[in-house]
């Protein structure tokens, strides 16, 4: 049996970056992915190219609530968990640092020199290793971590 079998995991913001290389670990490891995205043409060929396990909607996550800074969301994170815990839902959040992904792919080599430096292990994550800790989130191994707010950022948040 693979690890999300008979699992359905909605991936915001998955048409590329972090969120397509969650969608690609996710779909790999057995769960049926939605991809949501504002980007109709990428969500669309990343569903294809991730077959039957994977579908696209468009999904504009201001739309609804407007989905909050990222310091409203460490609170809400805590209050959900612990609303919600009585019913064995669990919430967490994830805080990358920098990622290679193409949000900053604006950067000179330069500034991606000295942005490297501020790092503690002196490189960028790669949005596989988001990607590995968000499967083990979402997997029965983490079945107590709930309201835990968890970077992963080579240590640039200590
Ligand atoms: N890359 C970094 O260095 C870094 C650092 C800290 C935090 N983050 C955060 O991580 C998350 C993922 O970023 P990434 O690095 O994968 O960047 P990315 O630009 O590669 O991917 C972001 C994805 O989110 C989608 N998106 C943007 N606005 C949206 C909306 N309103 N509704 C639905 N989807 C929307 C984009 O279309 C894109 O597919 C972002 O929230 C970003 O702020 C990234």
């Amino acid at each position: 049996m693979a690890r999300f079998d008979n699992k359905v995991v909605l991936v915001s913001g998955g048409a590329r970056g972090q969120g397509a290389a969650e969608a690609r670990l996710l779909v790999a490891q057995g769960a049926k992915v939605v991809i949501g995205d504002v980007l109709d043409n990428q969500g669309q060929a990343l569903a294809v190219e991730l077959g039957p396990a994977a579908s696209f909607v468009r999904h504009d996550v201001t739309s609804e609530a407007d989905a909050a800074t990222k310091w409203a969301l460490r609170g809400m994170t805590k209050s959900a968990a612990i609303d919600l815990g009585g019913r064995k839902i669990r919430v967490n959040s994830v805080h990358p640092g920098p990622i290679d992904t193409d949000m900053i792919a604006f950067r000179t080599p330069e500034q991606r020199e000295a942005r490297m430096k501020q790092v503690p292990m002196h490189r960028y994550g790669r949005p596989e290793e988001v990607a590995q800790l968000v499967a083990f989130l979402l997997s029965d191994e983490s079945n107590y971590i709930t309201g835990a707010e968890i970077a992963i950022d080579g240590a640039s948040s200590a």
